[in-house]
């Protein structure tokens, strides 16, 4: 019998040179839900990728000096190393500027221009380029990018139009009528309110005034708007509209888009209407979760708020990374991420409760039994509800990985984790280990506690790539798998062996305050510019070479001295603020730059008639002198 099929995927990112945690936040889920649906037997796809037309990455090539395929090159290379390094298993990676995708999105348009989905007119209204979004003027807020908050760009030229308001009812309907397609039930609210029923407009889906996209076959001149594209990718990736899509027919539709919140109005609007156009089954679900936020405010390069993925596995490691995304915060909700919270999570859920569970176990094992022990030993009634709640725990942990709820599976596995714990206080194998008469029974709580780490680390394999083999070895697991998962009893008997610490403890303040010292950034600099000169403002001043031939501090004021300085052509007295920066005689027979058309003012009662040029910050000044011997009165320009 051939398995069941399962298709999800992530977004495809957009080529950033630094994805920030809350990049990370979506592609882990989406892992999770992969190796857990594998794990159970599915045949999964599971799709990543990046999104590189568009604009926006037209301006920002344009800005390094580089065409735009030669900066997306370079970016999706990082975007690949870092999905590696947090271990996501995609089976495919798109990208929009692959030939098949590239040729199929030419079909697709070809397809709805043909049907008269698609029709020429002319666009004229507001684009935020840093989302790529085409807005109305009364969807501004506050003459901004509603999703954003950036400034948008007053856009006028010639596009095609997608014809997404014949769709209005029918996607009224479809989320209406089918609330599975669109979760949380909150997003459909979102969707209907703000936008479905209020009326949907045709989608400009075409630009002429840049060139990095898909050319339109028939009308080169246009490119195809960014997120018709981006869209596609879902089904060019299997090879629709190619000569090869056998995947297409395999898998198609999806079982789930996973998206962030804010993308939910391209996927559950803008999507299903151009698949409903095309003639093609619909996704059973677009999931669209929150935002992982940083101090209240939403992560973002450009915010400078940035948590970067590769340093904090470098420092934690993949999996106490992975396991705090999925961890501490509702999917579907907003979370916010801090360095303390991962690391208490890493200190009581990881180091104390899990690996302390395994290292004991595997100590004892090696202390009483040499190593190995059997389900031979002397059951009593103490052992049921341990049993029982490991014999639970898998069924429970499944119905909460089905509904996305990852948070509540794992507390499910930590209840029987912290269970496993307090069984080892109750039975206390230390005391019966003086006994030669409870040998049989000391061998039976080795044994429970073996079989409930088996359980236990098999469960948080989805999310745990890297601990869950690393405990299964230690522990000597030999029934591996999901399924054995669910039979307590499945394995006979353990031998362990003595590893390494899974995860050590952290010093929470000592870490903190590394944090602290190594993000402590220099206080920025702020440089007010003063307003545009032309030439001839500048030429209006005279500046000339002089010699300071006297100099002495003026007494009522602290900061002064007054020179007298040798022009050549005159000699003139000059008040300079320089006192705490250099004694008299230290200035004699210095050559100065002076300021000789400045009006003549009195300074503390002396007269200034001049200025000496300096180089100066807050905290230091120096006289600019000429390099060089040049005459008294030579002119500086
Ligand atoms: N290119 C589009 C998606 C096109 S899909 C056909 C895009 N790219 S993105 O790089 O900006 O975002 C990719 C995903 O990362 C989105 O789902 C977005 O919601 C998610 N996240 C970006 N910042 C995030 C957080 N701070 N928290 C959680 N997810 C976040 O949008």
């Amino acid at each position: 019998m051939s398995k069941e099929k399962f298709y999800i995927t992530t977004p495809i990112y957009y080529p950033s040179d630094k994805l920030h945690i809350g990049h990370s936040y979506c592609t882990v889920a989406a892992d999770t839900i992969a190796r857990y649906k594998r794990a159970q037997g599915f045949d999964v796809m599971f799709l990543t990728g990046t999104d590189e037309h568009g604009q926006k990455i037209q301006r920002i090539a344009q800005e390094k000096g580089v065409t735009p395929q030669e900066y997306v090159d370079n970016i999706v290379a990082g975007i690949k190393d870092l999905w590696k390094m947090l271990d996501v298993s995609n089976d495919k990676f798109i990208r929009t500027t692959d030939e098949i995708h590239v040729k199929a999105v030419q079909k697709i348009f070809n397809i709805l221009y043909e049907k008269g989905d698609i029709y020429k007119s002319e666009y004229e209204g507001w684009y935020c380029t840093p989302c790529e979004s085409f807005w109305t003027e009364h969807q501004l807020v506050d003459g901004k990018c509603p999703d954003c908050g950036r400034s948008v760009e007053k856009t006028k030229e010639e596009s095609y139009f997608f014809k997404l308001s014949k769709y209005q009812d029918k996607l009224i309907e479809l989320i209406k009528n089918n609330p599975d397609f669109l979760q949380p039930s909150i997003r459909q609210n979102e969707m209907l309110n703000n936008f479905l029923i209020p009326g949907l407009e045709d989608l400009c889906v075409s630009r002429t005034s840049f060139d990095w996209g898909v050319p339109v076959e028939f009308d080169p001149k246009h490119v195809v708007y960014v997120w018709l594209d981006a869209l596609t990718n879902y089904i060019t990736a299997l090879g629709a509209f190619s000569d090869d899509d056998a995947d297409f027919k395999k898998f198609w539709p999806a079982n789930v888009h996973l998206v962030g919140k804010e993308i939910v109005r391209f996927h559950s609007i803008i999507w299903p209407a151009m698949l409903m156009a095309l003639d093609l089954p619909l996704p059973k679900q677009v999931y669209g979760h929150g935002w992982l936020l940083l101090d209240g405010g939403k992560m973002s390069k450009s915010k400078g708020n940035v948590v970067d993925p590769v340093v904090l596995i470098e420092k934690y490691g993949v999996d106490a990374i992975r396991y705090f995304l999925m961890r501490e915060m509702p999917f579907g909700a907003d979370g916010v991420f801090n360095n303390e919270a991962l690391i208490n999570r890493i200190n009581s859920d990881l180091a104390n409760d899990l690996g302390n569970l395994v290292s004991r176990t595997v100590s004892m094992v090696i202390k009483y039994f040499g190593g190995t022990v059997t389900n031979k030993g002397e059951k009593e009634a103490l052992d049921d509800e341990l049993i029982a709640l490991a014999q639970e725990t898998p069924k429970k942990v499944e119905e909460l990985m089905d509904a996305f709820q990852f948070s509540n599976a794992l507390a499910e596995i930590w209840k029987l984790i912290s269970r496993t714990n307090k069984y080892i206080d109750e039975t206390m194998p230390w005391a019966l280990s003086k006994d030669e008469n409870k040998k049989a029974r000391l061998e039976a709580v080795m044994y429970n506690l073996c079989e409930a780490i088996r359980i236990a680390a098999e469960l948080i394999a989805p999310v745990m790539t890297r601990t869950s083999p690393i405990i299964l070895s230690q522990i000597g697991a030999t029934e591996c798998g999901w399924s054995t998962s669910k039979v307590w009893g499945a394995q006979e008997s353990f031998t362990v062996t003595k590893g390494d610490i899974i995860f050590p403890r952290i010093d929470v303040e000592a870490e903190l305050k590394a944090i602290e010292e190594a993000t402590k950034k220099e206080p920025e600099v702020v440089i007010e510019h003063k307003e545009e000169i032309t030439i001839d403002d500048f030429m209006k001043t005279e500046l000339r070479v002089g010699k300071v031939i006297e100099c002495e501090k003026i007494k009522k004021a602290k900061k002064l001295l007054k020179l007298q300085v040798d022009l050549g052509y005159e000699k003139r007295q000059v008040v300079s603020g320089i006192a705490q920066f250099y004694e008299p005689e230290a200035l004699i027979g210095k050559k100065v730059v002076v300021v000789t058309n400045l009006k003549s003012v009195k300074l503390c009662g002396e007269e200034s008639h001049g200025m000496i040029l300096c180089a100066a910050n807050e905290n230091n000044l120096t006289i600019v002198t000429p390099d060089g011997d040049m005459e008294l009165g030579s002119e500086v320009r």
